[in-house]
């Protein structure tokens, strides 16, 4: 059966914020994923400050520069250059340059401009009053900048900085296709604004056994250990136990979007805080520090939303907020599922600012099982599962259509059986299998 989410805008998962005090079930949660000697965790948070402040100052003093880039043409064989790989773990971010040519990239503003303009009055979005994030999934420039073989090869070479067990179920050499909206930020814009957040479920990273699973060595006192590329307890964390609206239900290795127009930087683009071990260890172990142990606070995080970072309960994440270098059409930017993000108050800049929003999110079972069900919204024109049900495009005719798949496209969406190009892991082959069992591919 489709899920069919109410109506809505990108706005409303801001809406469904619930700010107030939580109930005593995270009390318990609380002492039961704590350590027995509380010292562990308070030991374990004065050396994290100290990594801060030893990093902190750096990154202060590069600016936008910290932020890894690469030029499309050094992502070789689906793999980022071997002295870029540790950097971009590191960060948990990268700019890739050229993704696709900018004209290819400018032509796809203006095709989604053509078709909005094609349906006047017929499309929502955010803010109501003067639309700049559309509820938009299958303009066929869309359809066709997600499987453009330059944008699966570097979506491919992110699932690949990451690593699984043998026998995990993913193949982080096949990535799947995510189908997420559009934003055309105009000049001086004020509306769109995000402020530090983290995606990927909010009080799940802590309540659900298997997505705690993921932060195992943090919660032990031992926040140096913490692997953010390890994908063994991703493939089964629950990130959606309180139904956001907005809330994506695939495994993204990395968040991202491909630019159609340039975005200066600071002037209604991204800001990233890069340093992914760092700060996840700072989010996973405030709500176990003891200003707050006996409180049902989770440092920040409230169900049913995004995590919001707190710049009083986290001010070391905040502080090393940085915007992204300056961006050119056709380049796209990626920032790993646990790195904190935030969008520019203002768009301050002559001409808007506009993404495609596009992740990387390998083969793995709960991706394709999301597939299953995003393949039967393109089919119908209907809006994909994780978003607000506006079916906007159901009866529109110039919508992309299967037949207007290429084969990368077919292989990402659902369309085309996946024969393994390459020696897999135990797991990899049975996630493949599993792809062309449930999608009826076989
Ligand atoms: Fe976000």
């Amino acid at each position: 059966m489709l899920a069919a989410r109410k109506q809505g805008n990108i706005g409303s998962i801001f809406a469904n914020s619930f700010k107030g005090e939580l109930p005593p079930q995270y009390i318990h949660l609380k002492k039961e994923i704590s350590p027995k000697d509380p010292s562990l965790i308070q030991n374990a948070w004065q050396r994290l400050e100290s990594a801060f402040e030893k990093e902190a100052p750096h990154i202060k003093a590069l600016g936008p520069k910290v932020i890894p880039q690469v030029n499309y043409q050094d992502i070789l064989n689906g793999e980022f250059p071997s002295n870029m790989k540790d950097e971009i773990r590191k960060r948990g971010c990268v700019v890739v340059r050229g993704v696709v040519p900018a004209d290819v990239a400018k032509g796809y503003k203006q095709q989604v401009l053509d078709y909005i303009a094609a349906h006047p009055g017929q499309i929502p979005g955010f803010p109501e009053h003067d639309q700049q994030v559309w509820e938009l999934y299958w303009s066929k420039a869309q359809v066709e900048a997600r499987s453009h073989p330059h944008f699966v090869q570097t979506t491919t070479a992110l699932n690949k900085l990451w690593h699984a067990q043998e026998d995990s179920m993913v193949d982080l050499e096949t990535n799947l296709t995510y189908c997420d909206r559009l934003r055309i930020r105009k000049p001086n814009d004020e509306s769109f604004v995000l402020r530090e957040h983290l995606d990927g479920g909010s009080t799940e990273r802590w309540e659900d056994s298997c997505y705690r699973k993921c932060y195992t060595d943090i919660l032990a006192g031992q926040w140096e250990k913490h692997d953010a590329f390890d994908a063994t307890y991703r493939l089964d964390a629950k990130m959606q136990l309180h139904d956001a609206p907005g809330g994506c239900e695939m495994f993204r290795t990395f968040q991202g979007w491909l630019a159609l127009s340039s975005a200066n930087s600071g002037c209604g683009s991204i800001r990233l805080c890069p340093l992914v071990k760092e700060t996840t260890a700072a989010i996973i172990m405030r709500p176990l520090l003891q200003d707050i142990l006996q409180t049902s606070s989770m440092g920040g995080a409230y169900p049913g939303t995004q995590i919001d970072i707190d710049p009083v309960l986290l001010p070391q994440v905040t502080d090393i907020c940085v915007s992204v270098p300056d961006i050119y059409p056709g380049d796209a930017v990626f920032w790993h599922c646990d790195l904190v993000h935030a969008v520019d108050p203002k768009c301050k800049q002559s001409t808007d600012s506009s993404v495609f929003y596009i992740p990387a999110t390998p083969l793995c079972n709960i991706n394709t099982s999301y597939i299953q069900r995003q393949r039967e919204t393109f089919r119908l024109g209907l809006t994909p599962p994780d978003f607000p049900g506006n079916n906007a495009e159901k009866d529109f005719d110039d919508r992309a259509k299967p037949e207007d798949l290429s084969k990368l496209g077919k292989l990402g969406m659902g369309f085309e059986r996946i024969e393994p190009k390459h020696k897999l892991t135990k797991g990899a082959q049975a996630a493949i299998d599993k792809y062309n069992h449930v999608l009826n591919l076989d």
